[in-house]
């Protein structure tokens, strides 16, 4: 077999991203696939059956990751290609959904030739990569890979109140392979970049460096609600002050340390939540990234800080929930050399790069080889229906993910 005449077919790959895309697909573009939902489970029921088509023997994990496995000449630990199929509640059908779809497109590749490789090849989906539903993100890459405790990630609960391990099971996912029980050779994921620098560089491929570290923070404020005409400024214990404040002073942090650093609160909820009346309580999030872990920790500690003076200042109680902090990840330097080269060798532009978003990728660096392959996102747009990858840039990033998969089977 001569790896070089082995080419992925876009409109197999593509048929299939539209296919799994018009589950939990919104009115006006975009798909709506939480993790664990009655569309999540519609998903994975395509996706198995594409598995077995295929011929891979697919297994569940506790954790329900779904895991397809194609033999190889030798037994141990299959080089494996991943990501995730959950989508946020309005997202596009890319994030995920496509490294999934061109790892099962690599074993077609494979199959059609009639190749065996030396190594067995694993394609996957991790369960609750978005983490929109049920904190943390990463859940089921992260129990995988040994980084978050199984019995703690099935009882997390949801914005809904429904449990993980409730939810698997209604959906028929809740598994019975162990979640531990394979390690992987080498870990490859291709992926949207989800941010505007390939298409602004006019670059086709990303050979990604790392993935910045994730700091997420819930604030659960106590004050006193009360009449909004009638309570004198100076007597207010008002809840949503501080959600307000929080969201400004967040902005601020990452504005004046400048670099890497960002800072979102992407949920805010009042009680009562009405025109005339002093917010009692309030919740809020706050999503710090960096790529560096000293500095993510000064975001996290400067924001505690404020949170902690101006609660005080007005009198109010708060609580804090750390949803997730996952550390800085830097890939495995002669992976992303691979990856450059191969993209270099197609013919394609490529640059290196760090990733802003998380990745299942991520989970598996510390413990394997490990590589993603980015393509450019129209205008840089993500987690938003208007997402968008032009076939041409999926195909070169399907064909460099088969490149560089190729070099570790054989
Ligand atoms: C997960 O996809 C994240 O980066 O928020
Ligand atoms: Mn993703
Ligand atoms: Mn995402």
């Amino acid at each position: 077999m001569n790896a070089e005449t082995l080419r992925i077919d876009l409109d197999r790959l593509h048929g299939r991203l539209d296919e799994l895309g018009r589950i939990g697909a919104l009115p006006g573009g975009g798909v709506a696939r939480l993790a664990l939902s009655d569309a999540d489970r519609e998903g994975r029921d395509l996706v198995v059956g594409w598995m077995r088509e295929l011929g891979l023997q697919v297994s569940v994990d506790r954790i329900g990751n779904v895991l397809g496995l194609r033999p190889g000449e030798s037994a141990g630990p299959p080089v494996t290609i991943g990501s995730h199929i959950d989508t946020v509640k309005a997202g596009g059908i890319y994030d995920g959904n496509l490294g999934v779809l061109a790892g099962l497109e690599v074993v077609a590749v494979l199959n059609d030739a009639g190749v065996v490789t030396r190594r067995p090849l694993a394609v996957g989906f991790f369960t609750n990569e978005e983490g929109s539903r049920f904190a943390p993100d990463m859940m089921g890459s992260a129990v995988h890979q040994g980084f978050l405790d199984l019995e703690q990630a099935l009882a997390v609960r949801g914005i809904d109140g429904k449990s993980v391990a409730e939810e698997l099971a209604r959906i028929g996912y809740a598994g019975e392979a162990p979640t531990g029980g394979f390690r992987a050779h080498s870990y490859f994921e291709l992926h949207v970049e989800q941010g505007p620098v390939l298409e602004q560089e006019g670059v086709q491929i990303g050979a990604v460096e790392g993935v910045q570290g994730i700091s997420w923070t819930e604030y659960s404020i106590r004050g006193v609600s009360n009449h909004a005409g009638t309570t004198p400024m100076r007597m207010r214990r008002d809840a949503g002050y501080l959600a307000a404040a929080i969201s400004v002073e967040a902005r601020a942090i990452a504005r004046e340390m400048g670099g890497d650093q960002v800072a979102t609160t992407g949920h805010i909820q009042l009680k009562p939540n009405l025109v005339n009346v002093i917010p009692g309580e309030a919740l809020i999030t706050v999503d710090l990234r960096n790529t560096y872990e000293a500095l993510l920790q000064e975001a996290e500690r400067r924001m505690y800080e404020f949170v902690e003076r101006t609660a005080a200042a007005e009198g109010l109680e708060v609580r804090q929930r750390v949803l997730a902090r996952f550390e800085p990840v830097t890939f495995d330097p002669v992976m992303v050399d691979s990856v450059e080269r191969e993209a270099a060798n197609l013919g394609y532009s490529v640059r290196r790069m760090p990733s802003g978003a998380g990745h299942d990728a991520q989970m598996f660096a510390p413990n394997c080889p490990t590589a993603m392959v980015f393509v450019p996102s129209v205008r840089g747009i993500s987690h938003n229906p208007a997402e968008f990858t032009t076939p041409e840039q999926i195909g070169a990033g399907a064909q460099v993910l088969l490149g560089v998969v190729l070099q570790q089977l054989m």
